[in-house]
């Protein structure tokens, strides 16, 4: 059943708030924890759809998984190579992370899995990541592009993989090192453009070696030892930036805001939001900076602020990848154009998120030009007008973006569905309204 949404203008965001778990994060701990020998406990998972699909996996893959509390989870790992033939299709819901993470751990298991998703997923590319993976010695079929459903048939003996990334993509990157895993001898992705690192640092934080160098270039090499034995961590996972953007993003847009966001990750590769608001003026303040599993945290402290547009080019766009959504509302506010360049993987996200940005901010007045991988804003120093309801298409962060922006403009925004809300930011809902926003259901 679709869940009807509508924001209106809020007089400016005042509290403190924690937003759910790293999505990437919670992601990579269940399935290492999973290939681990012995226990791990996960505090602090995201308890959103994506994840429970990548939970789900992991179980019917053979892993001792079960959730003790609130984020609170214990994983008992079957060892790198020990996962088992699944007796059902794994279906990981609207996860491209699940979908392409896993793929690569099932590589270089000698047995066939099944694997489909929702029509979201249904639609995205997977052979980036099974081009790859073949060389492992894998095989699979799946519809045409290599889109789900697929069967994928891991390799009982596989060899190890050096792999050149044609596009800077952390789950391309993630899917051959966790093959990798359970190959002999080293497996090395070099990558042109630095992309989230969080299965390395992860990697490290189970005593996995692994090895990160500079190309030379700005790319980096990194390379996991494999069929290496390691046992089960405790790790916390830390507040999603992703999740967070977008209270941050309704803070500055509201005169007179104040609000303070616990314990976020801010790894340097995920983070690029907050350079760019800050370079357009928003006043974030980053407070008790700590590391936690090998990622950097701290609290957010944002205020209302004027912003104005900017220039954001294509080397900017990997830390910054899911945030276009919300870094486009804020354009739309700014004074003045703000050019967005290189933005052609917007394309195959969970919508085509470039097409679904240009066409719900012009259906709420805002003048812009849509390129083929490139967006043009042309803000006015005022919130849009608003007073369209948007056509969200199983994209979670188009749904928040928009409520975002309602927030904001004169008239109400509505989207015709919040349900894929819950594929990452359960009780975003609330949240927003807990801080002064007044999201409702609209009938
Ligand atoms: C992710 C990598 C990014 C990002 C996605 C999560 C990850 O995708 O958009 O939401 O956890 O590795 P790409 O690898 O396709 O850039």
């Amino acid at each position: 059943m679709p869940r009807p949404l509508l924001a209106r203008s809020a007089a400016g965001l005042c509290g403190e708030v924690r937003v759910p778990g790293d999505k990437s994060i919670s992601h990579r701990a269940l399935m290492l924890a999973a290939l681990a020998v012995g226990e791990s406990r996960i505090d602090g998972l995201l308890e959103g759809e994506d994840v429970l699909r990548t939970a789900a996996a992991m179980r019917a893959l053979g892993a001792l998984v079960e959730r003790e509390g609130p984020g609170c989870w214990r994983v008992a790992g079957c060892g790198v190579g020990g996962l088992a033939e699944p007796a059902d299709v794994l279906d990981m819901g609207n996860s491209g992370t699940a979908a392409r993470l896993l793929m690569g751990v099932l590589a270089t298991h000698g047995f066939t899995a099944f694997m489909t998703g929702d029509a979201s997923l249904r639609r995205r590319p997977m052979r980036r990541v099974t081009a790859p993976l073949e060389g492992f010695g894998a095989r699979f079929v799946g519809r045409e592009g290599g889109r789900l459903p697929i069967a994928i048939e891991g390799a009982a003996e596989a060899l190890p993989v050096r792999y050149r990334l044609p596009v800077a993509s952390a789950q391309v990157k993630s899917a051959v090192l966790l093959a990798g895993l359970n190959a002999p001898g080293l497996t090395t992705v070099v990558e042109p453009t630095p992309s989230r690192d969080h299965t390395e640092r992860m990697l490290a934080h189970f005593g996995v070696p692994v090895t990160v160098e500079d190309d030379g270039s700005g790319g980096r090499i990194v390379s996991v030892q494999g069929e290496v034995e390691f046992a089960g961590r405790d790790l916390v996972v830390p507040g999603d930036v992703s999740s967070a953007a977008f209270p941050l993003v309704a803070a500055i847009l509201g005169p007179g805001s104040e609000v303070r966001i616990r314990n976020v990750g801010l790894n340097p590769l995920r983070a690029g939001l907050i350079e760019i608001l800050r370079g357009m003026g928003a006043e974030i303040g980053v407070e008790g900076e700590r590391t936690a599993a090998g990622e950097p945290v701290a609290d957010l402290v944002v205020r209302g602020s004027r912003l104005h547009g900017v220039a954001v080019p294509p080397d900017r766009v990997p830390s910054t990848i899911d945030e276009f959504p919300v870094l486009a509302v804020a354009a739309a506010c700014a004074d003045g154009d703000t050019r967005m360049e290189g933005l052609a993987e917007l394309r195959v996200k969970e919508s085509d998120r470039l097409s679904a940005i240009a066409r719900g901010l012009a259906a709420c007045g805002v003048a812009l030009e849509e390129g083929e991988d490139s967006l043009v804003i042309h803000g006015t120093g005022r919130p849009p007008r608003g007073g369209a309801t948007i056509a969200v298409d199983l994209d979670h962060r188009i749904a928040m973006a928009f409520l975002t922006l309602g927030t904001a403009t004169p008239e109400p925004v509505a989207v015709d569905d919040g349900t894929p809300i819950d594929t990452s930011f359960p009780g975003f809902v609330a949240l927003m309204n807990g801080l002064g926003a007044r999201i409702e259901e609209n009938s």
